[in-house]
C-alpha cells in the first residue's frame, strides 16, 4: 500500500526520494510523488503511474536539494488522479505532507478548516493535515509545535512525514498504528514506512513507537512521545536485511521468481532448526518463552489472507502433532470478538510482511491481557516481529509478487516445526516428519521440473470464468488458497471447499462450464474424495486432480492430472502449493495480466 521516503543529508535528495520508492513499489499504489526544499522554497512533484513516469518529469527540472519526501499512493480516499497524488500542501506549498493511514475524522477536520476559509482541492483524508499545521502555524507557533497540534487533532491512523521553508533543515515525522523508521546515516538521516527501503544506504535504524513525534536534522534525530508526554531516548537498532534488493534475473515475472525459490525457501525455513539425525528441532526465536509454552493450553492464531489459509494448515499441524487445540481467526474479524482469554492461551500471529494493519490490531488488542504473543513473520524488523514477545522468522527472503507463493510455503514449513516443537517429541509422527522435512526441497524441485505440463493445463483452461477447490483435512486449507490465488491473479472466480462440503451446497454449481480443482494427494481421505470427485464426472465437471506420482486411477477420473512426489499427508501442502501456484501464475499469463501487480490489490494492507 502507501509508501513514505524522507532524506535530508549531504546527497542529492531526489535520487534518494526516487530510488527509495522504487524499492516501495512492489507494495502496490497507483501514484507517486515527491518534494522538495530547495534555497527556501519548495517543488513538488506528482505522477499517476509508475514511479518512473514520476522520474521523467522530475528530470525535466533542475533540482539540486538535499532535503525531500516522497510517497507512492494506493487510492483509499478518492480516486487515483494528480490531485490526490501526495505530496499534499497548504496554499503557498510552504507546508508539505505525505501521509500513510487513514484520518477518520478528516470530514470533520475539513468542514472545520473550510469554515475558517481553507479550500480543498483534492478528495484525500491528508489534505487536512498541511492545512491544520498552517492554521497552527498562523495561530504563532513554531512549525515543529504546529505539527503537534495537529497531531493531537488527527483520529485514525498515520505515518506523517512533513517538510517547509519555513523551517528549511528539518523533517518532521510521526506515526500511529503505520510503521515509520529513520534510517541513520553520517550526517545524513533517512526515513522510510519500509525498512526495505533504507537497504543498501544504512542498516542503523530507529522504529518510531506510537505518537512519537521526531524532529530530524542532518546530524540530529530527537523525539517526543505525544501519549506519554516527555522526550524518548532514540533507540538505534541494526537491522539485518534479508538479501539485498531483489533482482527479476532471467524470469518474467517476481512472481514464478519466487515460485521458483521453493525450494530455497524451505530450505531456508528448516536450516540450522532441524536436525533430522539427532532428532532435534531448534528453535532460537522461542528459547526465550519455552517454559511459558509449556503451560500453553489453547492457542489461537490470527491472520489475514494467504497467511490465514497457512494459520489452517498449522491448526491441524499442532492439534495432531503437539495435542494443543488451535483456533485460527481472521484478523480483521478477530478485533470484534468478545471472546474470553485465559492466561493458558497463547496468540500467534502470521504475517509476511508484518505490517498488516488488521493483524497489528489483533495483537494491540491482547496486548493487556496478559498472554503469550507469538508471531510467524517474514519481514525482518516489521511491526509484527517487534510487538511479539517471540516468534520464528520464515526467512524467504523479499517477496515482492503481490501473491504471495514463497511466504506462504514458508510459512506452511515453519508452522510445522513449530508443531514438532509443542509435541516435545510425544507424536509418533516426530522423528518421520523430520527425516521427510530433509527430503522435501528435493521433491518441490520435482515438481518445478514439470513447470511446461501445469502451464498447458492452464492454458487449456484459460477460457473458463468459474474454478471450484476441493480438498480434504490437510489439503482443505489448500484448496481455499489455490481460490484466493487464482481469483489475484486471474481475476476468474474461484471458491474453495472442503470436498466433504460438496453436497452441502457447492455441487449445485456445476456443470461442463465448472472446472474444479481436486486436491487428491495419497491420504486417508483420498477415497472419499474420489466419491466427490465421481458426484462432479456424473454432473459433466471437469477435474484438474493433483495427486501423487504412481496413481493410476486417478487417471480414469480427472481430465488433467498433475502429479507431485509422494510425502507424508502433514507435508502435502508444502508440495500441493507449489502446483496450484504455478497454476494461478500460468493462467494470469495466458489472459495477459499484469501478475506482479494485480489490479486493485497492494503487497502490504497497512489500513484496515
Ligand atoms: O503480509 P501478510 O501476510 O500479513 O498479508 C496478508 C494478506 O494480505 C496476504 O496474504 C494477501 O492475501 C496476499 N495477496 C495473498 O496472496
Amino acid at each position: 500500500m502507501c509508501g513514505i521516503v524522507g532524506y535530508i543529508g549531504h546527497r542529492k535528495a531526489d535520487k534518494l526520494i526516487l530510488d527509495g520508492l522504487k524499492s516501495l513499489e512492489y507494495r502496490g499504489y497507483d501514484s507517486s510523488g515527491a518534494a522538495f526544499i530547495e534555497s527556501g522554497s519548495s517543488k513538488i512533484f506528482k505522477q499517476i503511474g509508475k514511479v518512473d513516469g514520476l522520474e521523467n518529469i522530475m528530470s525535466k527540472q533542475k533540482i539540486n536539494s538535499g532535503l525531500g519526501i516522497g510517497h507512492t499512493r494506493w487510492a483509499t480516499h478518492g480516486s487515483p488522479s494528480m490531485v490526490n497524488a501526495h505530496p499534499h500542501s497548504n496554499e503557498d506549498q510552504s507546508i508539505i505532507v505525505v501521509h500513510n493511514g487513514i484520518i477518520e475524522n478528516h470530514l470533520e477536520l475539513k468542514y472545520e478548516l473550510e469554515s475558517k476559509g481553507y479550500i480543498f482541492k483534492s478528495e484525500t483524508d491528508t489534505e487536512v493535515i498541511p492545512f491544520l499545521i498552517d492554521y497552527y502555524f498562523n495561530q504563532d507557533l513554531s512549525f515543529e509545535n504546529s505539527f503537534k497540534a495537529a497531531l493531537k487533532d488527527l483520529k485514525g491512523a498515520y505515518a506523517i512525514a512533513a517538510i517547509s521553508t519555513l523551517n528549511p533543515e528539518i523533517i518532521l515525522a510521526a506515526k500511529l498504528s503505520s510503521p515509520l523508521v529513520i534510517g541513520v546515516g553520517k550526517n545524513e538521516h533517512f526515513l522510510a514506512s519500509d525498512p526495505s527501503a533504507l537497504s543498501g544506504y544504512t542498516k542503523k535504524v530507529i522504529y518510531l513507537q506510537d505518537l512519537d513525534v521526531a524532529k530530524i536534522t542532518k546530524t540530529k534525530v530527537t523525539i517526543n512521545n505525544l501519549g506519554h508526554n516527555h522526550r524518548v531516548k532514540p533507540k538505534i537498532e541494526l537491522i539485518d536485511y534479508d538479501n539485498e534488493k531483489a533482482q527479476l534475473g532471467s524470469f518474467d515475472h517476481f512472481m514464478i521468481k519466487e515460485i521458483f525459490e521453493s525450494p530455497a525457501t524451505i530450505n531456508n525455513a528448516i536450516l540450522g532448526r532441524v536436525l533430522a539425525n539427532k532428532g532435534i528441532i531448534k528453535l532460537g526465536g522461542l528459547e526465550s518463552v519455552s517454559e511459558q509454552l509449556k503451560y500453553i493450553e489453547r492457542i489461537v492464531i490470527v491472520a489475514c489472507g494467504s497467511s490465514f489459509y497457512a494459520g489452517l494448515v498449522g491448526e491441524y499441524l499442532i492439534e495432531e502433532l503437539a495435542g494443543i487445540p488451535v483456533e485460527v481467526q481472521l484478523a480483521s474479524e478477530f478485533k470484534y470478538r468478545e471472546e474470553p482469554f485465559s492466561r493458558s492461551t497463547a496468540l500467534l500471529a502470521i504475517s509476511q510482511s508484518g505490517e498488516t494493519a488488521d493483524t497489528i490490531a489483533a495483537l494491540k488488542k491482547v496486548s493487556d491481557y496478559g498472554i503469550l504473543r507469538l508471531g510467524i513473520v517474514n519481514s525482518i524488523g516489521s511491526t509484527i516481529a517487534r510487538m511479539t514477545d517471540a516468534g520464528v522468522y520464515c526467512h524467504a527472503g523479499p517477496e515482492q509478487a503481490v501473491a504471495s507463493t514463497k511466504a506462504f510455503i514458508a510459512q506452511v514449513t515453519v508452522l510445522t516445526l513449530i508443531a514438532l516443537y509443542l509435541s516435545n517429541g510425544q507424536t509418533k509422527l516426530y522423528r518421520p516428519i523430520l527425516k521427510e522435512l530433509d527430503s522435501l526441497p528435493e521433491k518441490a524441485q520435482t515438481i518445478l521440473n514439470q513447470t511446461d505440463e501445469i502451464k498447458k493445463v492452464a492454458e487449456k483452461y484459460k477460457g473458463y470464468k468459474d474454478f471450484l477447490y476441493i480438498g480434504r483435512h490437510f489439503s482443505y486449507p489448500v484448496a481455499l488458497e489455490g481460490a484466493l490465488k487464482l481469483k489475484e491473479v486471474s481475476y476468474i472466480h474461484a471458491e474453495g471447499y472442503a470436498a466433504g462440503e460438496m453436497k452441502h451446497g457447492p455441487l449445485a454449481m456445476i456443470d461442463k462450464e465448472f472446472p474444479t480443482f481436486a486436491l487428491a494427494s495419497n491420504s486417508l481421505t483420498l477415497e472419499k474424495t474420489y466419491s466427490n470427485i465421481e458426484e462432479i464426472r456424473a454432473r459433466q465437471g471437469k477435474i484438474i486432480a493433483v495427486s501423487t506420482i504412481g496413481n493410476k486411477k486417478i487417471l480414469k477420473l480427472a481430465n488433467d492430472v498433475i502429479y507431485i512426489p509422494d510425502t507424508l499427508e502433514q507435508l502435502q501442502p508444502v508440495l500441493q502449493s507449489i502446483v496450484i501456484q504455478l497454476f494461478s501464475y500460468y493462467m494470469a499469463v495466458a489472459k495477459g495480466f499484469n501478475v506482479d501487480r494485480p489490479r486493485n490489490l497492494a503487497k502490504s494492507v497497512t489500513v484496515e
